[in-house]
């Protein structure tokens, strides 16, 4: 057989296999495009396009290197950028390996993707270089997506431990906040499932503005004495479940901030750390209340706190914190089972007002 034979030979099975995959119109498209092009270009072309239709997206063909030592940032941010451009439903894929991450924005919107799901099965290491991260940003920040599913077994590694000595924001006003693992802002419909996040510089996950939150099977490791490694961290949202997870940091396991409703926790185990807390609410103008929380099933062994709801004794404004139910908890060694603390105060002294709260 000559080689142009075979070359069309194959490329007919090639069609026939789009055909057969994706019906008639869209394999002739693709037949278009092959038939215009040179032999080499063929095989290049034809992945593109498969890729596209099955709209998969991997972070190793837009040149990621996953050695855990070169940056990776730029490979994971061409990749999103190409997703987050495609049609209909949409995968990014990062497959197993370790990844060395500086500070990254998967933003949206994605106007024309149906879904978007991040396969992730890699250990994505984060930079140690605090200079590069932007005040309260996060390290990893997911924004302004309708329907992310974030899934696939791999693991946000903060590499805390040389940053935590740097978190002095307690002591020092003039301080840089140092960045939360993985953030989400905005998002609508998202789904977080089976997902580790360790040693996290400052919150290990947080979410603003969501609604449509599902997060399942999540694990969250920092030691006891990390400072504000708040496990998941959930601010002016709505409509958010956490489910089945295990959580064990060195401050909250998970804290419900201002401006939430109908925030549900079940069947998720904490410790160590500081148990589960409303609040600290009342600190700032303008919060927004917190309503429909409950939470169940939970299991808390071996932290300084239950449930705690904690608010600010001078808060600038009024805000209610309402319709809060707690059901089956099981708590094991733990210090304070049930706290509401109306004067919080995390610092050695906090000027005292009239409270609202
Ligand atoms: C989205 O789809 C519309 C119509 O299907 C098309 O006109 C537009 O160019 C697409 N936008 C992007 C960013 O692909
Ligand atoms: C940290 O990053 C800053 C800004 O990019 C750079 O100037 C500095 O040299 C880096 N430090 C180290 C130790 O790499
Ligand atoms: C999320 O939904 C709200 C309305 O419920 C809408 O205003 C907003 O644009 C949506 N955001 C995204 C990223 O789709
Ligand atoms: C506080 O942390 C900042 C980094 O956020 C650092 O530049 C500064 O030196 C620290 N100050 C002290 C007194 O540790
Ligand atoms: C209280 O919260 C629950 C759970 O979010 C919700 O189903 C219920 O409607 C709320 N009740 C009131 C009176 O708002
Ligand atoms: C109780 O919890 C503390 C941490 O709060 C831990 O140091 C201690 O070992 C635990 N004790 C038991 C008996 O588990």
């Amino acid at each position: 057989m000559s080689p142009a034979f075979h070359d069309k030979i194959l490329l007919l099975l090639c069609i026939l296999c789009f055909n057969g995959v994706f019906g008639s119109r869209q394999g002739i498209q693709v037949a278009a495009v092959l038939g215009v092009e040179g032999s080499e270009a063929h095989t290049s072309s034809l992945v593109h396009h498969k890729g596209r239709r099955h709209g998969l997206f991997d972070v190793m063909r837009f040149g990621a290197r996953a050695d855990g030592r070169t940056d990776d940032t730029r490979a994971f941010r061409a990749a999103w950028n190409e997703a987050c451009e495609a049609s209909g439903s949409v995968n990014l894929v990062i497959p197993k390996g370790t990844y060395l991450i500086g500070p990254i924005k998967f933003a949206g919107p994605c106007n024309n993707v149906s879904s978007l799901t991040v396969l992730m099965k890699g250990h994505l290491k984060a930079t140690t270089n605090l200079s590069n991260y932007g005040f309260s940003a996060g390290w990893v920040e997911f924004g302004r997506v309708e329907g992310l599913t974030l899934t696939g077994g791999g693991t946000f590694d903060g590499q805390g431990a040389k940053a935590w000595p740097y978190n002095n924001c307690s002591t020092h006003s003039k301080c840089k906040l140092l960045p939360t693992n993985v953030k989400f802002m905005a998002m609508n419909k998202t789904v977080v499932r089976g997902i580790t996040s360790l040693n996290s510089k400052f919150f290990h996950m947080a979410l603003v503005e969501c609604q449509n939150f599902k997060g399942s099977k999540i694990k969250i490791s920092a030691p006891e004495n990390s400072p504000n490694t708040d496990g998941i961290h959930i601010e002016r949202s709505s409509s958010v479940y956490f489910s089945g997870s295990h959580i064990g940091t060195g401050d909250d396991c998970i804290s419900i901030g201002q401006g939430n409703s109908q925030v549900t926790v079940s069947s998720v185990t904490c410790g160590p750390g500081h148990g589960i807390s409303v609040g600290s609410l009342g600190k700032y103008r303008n919060e927004g209340d917190v309503s429909g929380l409950v939470v169940r099933d939970c299991t808390i062994t071996g932290t300084s706190n239950g449930i705690r709801i904690k608010t600010w004794a001078n808060s600038p404004d009024s805000s209610v914190a309402t319709n809060m139910t707690f059901e089956n908890i099981v708590m094991n060694n733990v210090t304070n089972p049930i706290i509401i603390d109306q004067a919080y105060c995390p610092f050695t002294s906090c000027t005292s007002m009239v409270h609202h709260i």
